[in-house]
């Protein structure tokens, strides 16, 4: 399908926002460096609409053409902070260095009523230093803030609006209507995105594969399931997945994987490597180094099943098909190398980094999705909700969660009060009240009492957060009294830990995990 809304983005920390928000309203939108919006123009390509993003950047410091995006006179389009700015500016209206700025809540009103049913004045979400202070010809003023400032105009002949605010933020009271206002009423665009267009989107990309051999890492979290389950309607035996057991899985993840092998038609090959990783980790304490190894060996182990999969079957794989995600592609794009404006890149730690020598083409079904849209797509292929409802497992594992260097005396503990953890989450009713929960193995031992004894032992650390997409993230306050049964229970009935604790570390500063 055709996109329905190109988001140009100019590094603002909300871009991918207003993406889940319009996606949110029914349209299909992805995210565009300004040299790719610039391109696809070139190439004739056009939107129903277009949003020109908030950004660090001053327009006075900025001497872009942006005349490829008002060339269209009916294309509608929608400037946010220093989208505003641009539009102004390109109009001829006055855009001045701000001495005071706006940063946080401000309340603003709207000077048109019949745009939005709302209140004389609301909060919304500003950050802005420059600001426009006097509108172009041939447009008005829609929106001002408690301090006169003007905080949103439109065009009074073209389908053009500006917000100086982001209406994509939670803290932005009628953001969204704001936005459904501008898409429905002013773009005079229908929605179009959905879970049936979502689907179709995904398995347009897989298409491309038909009567290849292709390969996943499959891992049996939602990502990965997902992808291997699309791929598996439409190439069906040509798809091929490997699990490899690296000997740090909790015991449900390895029973997991035994149901998705029982109970759906996907093709998985489960490698028993774990004492191949076990013998590499042995006596190796330091983190870096043992997630370093534990993805050197991931590929190792990958790469001769691969040969010995193409040996023993003559066939030669084409593809390998990942479950990589929106975020990660929007946070790839180098600004540099893309003419993009965003300066922040987060560098990713992810143990996938797969055998570049086997010169496979990626196949990424999900590459446009959220998470939350993976989730519905899931459901809409008819996976069960526990499957795509579960919390993220990283791919080192226990690895990381056993602090200090990995013992089979640790990898039980840690896999037991695991267990009796995720019992717990399941009879208080409250696994989707946390966004990911586990327990980490100390390496310290501390004096308790067992039965009449004096206990000298290891310390057990439960680890719960809320998190939206795991870039932040703030720990889940739980009921006491399923804290005391969890607790009371993994010093019971797990040798060896006589003491559990509590991590209350948001993130940042912490880091989810502990490694
Ligand atoms: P951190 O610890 O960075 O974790 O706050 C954020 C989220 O990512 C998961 N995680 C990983 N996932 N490979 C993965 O596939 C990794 O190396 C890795 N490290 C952390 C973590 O469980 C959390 O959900």
């Amino acid at each position: 399908m055709n996109t329905q809304i190109w988001i140009v983005d100019f590094g603002s920390q909300y871009t991918q926002l207003i993406a889940r928000k319009t996606r949110e309203l029914g349209y299909s939108s992805k995210i565009y460096t300004f040299d790719q919006a610039e391109k696809l123009i070139d190439e004739g390509h056009s939107p129903q609409s277009l949003v020109l993003s908030g950004g660090p950047q001053s327009i006075f410091e900025d001497d872009s053409d942006f005349s490829k995006f008002f060339r269209n006179e009916k294309l509608p389009i929608l400037g946010i902070c220093y989208g505003m700015q641009i539009i102004s500016n390109f109009f001829n209206g006055t855009v001045e260095k701000g001495v005071l700025g706006e940063y946080g809540k401000t309340k603003v009103s709207m000077l048109n009523n019949s745009i939005i049913d709302s209140p004389e004045k609301f909060n919304v979400w500003m950050s802005h230093f420059d600001h426009v202070t006097k509108v172009p010809e041939k447009f008005e003023i829609l929106i001002k803030s408690e301090h006169d400032l003007i905080a949103g105009i439109n065009s009074i002949d073209r389908p053009i609006w500006g917000l100086q605010f982001h209406p994509e933020v939670e803290h932005t009271e009628f953001g969204k209507e704001l936005l459904q206002r501008f898409f429905s009423d002013v773009a005079k665009m229908t929605p179009e995105w959905n879970e049936n267009t979502m689907l179709e989107e995904a398995t347009s990309i897989v298409k491309q594969s038909i009567g290849k051999y292709v390969l996943c890492a499959f891992s049996g979290g939602v990502d990965s399931l997902v992808a291997a389950s699309i791929a598996d309607k439409i190439i069906g035996d040509k798809l091929y997945c490997i699990f490899v057991d690296n000997g740090l899985l909790r015991p449900q993840d390895y029973n997991h994987i035994k149901v998705l092998q029982n109970e759906t038609k996907l093709n998985i090959e489960i490698i028993n490597a774990k004492d191949i990783f076990l013998n590499k980790l042995d006596g190796i304490d330091d983190p870096e180094e043992k997630r370093k190894i534990i993805g050197k060996t991931f590929i190792d182990v990958f790469e001769n099943k691969v040969h010995e999969l193409e040996d023993n079957n003559k066939i030669k794989f084409s593809y390998l098909l990942q479950g990589t995600l929106y975020p990660d592609v929007i946070e790839s794009i180098s600004p540099h190398k893309d003419g993009g404006k965003s300066v922040t890149i987060k560098s990713h730690h992810n143990v996938g980094g797969l055998p570049e020598n086997l010169k496979l083409e990626l196949l990424e079904p999900l590459r446009y999705f959220f998470k939350d849209e993976v989730r519905v797509i899931g459901e809409q292929i008819g996976l069960k909700y526990s499957w795509v409802h579960r919390h993220p497992f990283p791919g080192p594992g226990l690895g990381v969660r056993i602090l200090g260097s990995v013992t089979e005396l640790a990898i039980k503990c840690v896999g037991k009060s695991d267990q009796i953890l995720f019992e717990e989450l399941n009879n208080f009713h409250l696994y989707q009240s946390t966004w990911q929960a586990f327990t980490v193995f100390l390496p310290i031992k501390t004096v308790g009492v067992k039965g009449d004894g004096r206990a000298y032992e290891h310390v057990i650390c439960l680890r719960l957060v809320n998190s939206v997409d795991g870039m932040t993230a703030t720990w889940t306050d739980m009921p006491r009294e399923f804290l005391d049964k969890v607790s009371s229970r993994i010093t019971n009935e797990v040798e060896h830990i006589t003491r559990v604790v509590y991590d209350i570390t948001s993130k940042p500063p912490g880091t989810i995990e502990w490694e």
